[in-house]
């Protein structure tokens, strides 16, 4: 598929981060992959947990390290999953997870380049990586969900700093 709506951008900081983070959840299609690429620290969790958040998980969102998955019941009924598979040993080990056609709403996927092809295939990958003392992101689309989603986004983005900032009582 072509891509059309390859977004780039640096966020300075933590808290622009997050404010992706809140644009991601605002204009959040009702089914959807993500696959968060970046080296360790790059901000991955950062921004799952900002996604989270502005979806209305209001307890603890913990890091997925050594479980691999955490599953957040969102408002709408639906279900978020939060993986992490840096140290799974072995890409089979997803099947013991029981997330064999798991209707998620959202897949939120820390190193997927490690669970192989036991992962969904991503409608929206987003690449972090460090960039002096912030991190540059880009956002590519690999499917039609993903590009309409990437158009939203663009719309969203500006926008989302201050409803976000708000909501986090800053
Ligand atoms: N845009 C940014 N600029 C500067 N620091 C940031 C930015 N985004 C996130 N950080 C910081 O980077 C640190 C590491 O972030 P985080 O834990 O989210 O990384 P990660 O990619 O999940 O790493 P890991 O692969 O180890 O899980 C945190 O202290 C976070 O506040
Ligand atoms: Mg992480």
């Amino acid at each position: 598929m072509k891509n059309t709506v390859n977004i780039e951008h640096f966020l300075p900081d933590t808290e622009a981060t997050e404010t992706l983070g809140c644009a991601l959840a605002a204009t959040r299609p009702a089914h959807a992959v993500v696959h968060l690429h970046g080296d360790l620290g790059a901000g991955k969790s950062t921004l799952a947990r900002a996604t989270l958040r502005a979806l209305g998980v209001t307890g603890a969102i913990r890091s997925p390290t050594y479980t691999l998955v955490e599953r957040y019941p969102l408002a709408d009924g639906g279900e978020a999953l939060h993986l992490d598979l840096y140290r799974i040993a072995d890409a089979g080990e997803l099947e013991f997870l029981g997330l064999d056609g798991a209707e998620a709403a959202l897949w939120l996927i820390e190193w997927p380049e490690r669970g192989g092809a036991h992962l969904p295939a991503a409608d929206l990958r987003i690449a972090l990586a460090l960039e002096g003392a912030g991190r540059n992101v880009e956002l590519t689309p690999f499917s039609d969900v993903g590009t309409h989603w990437c158009k939203a986004i663009v719309q969203e983005w500006p926008l989302a700093r201050d409803s976000c900032v708000q909501s986090r009582g800053r």
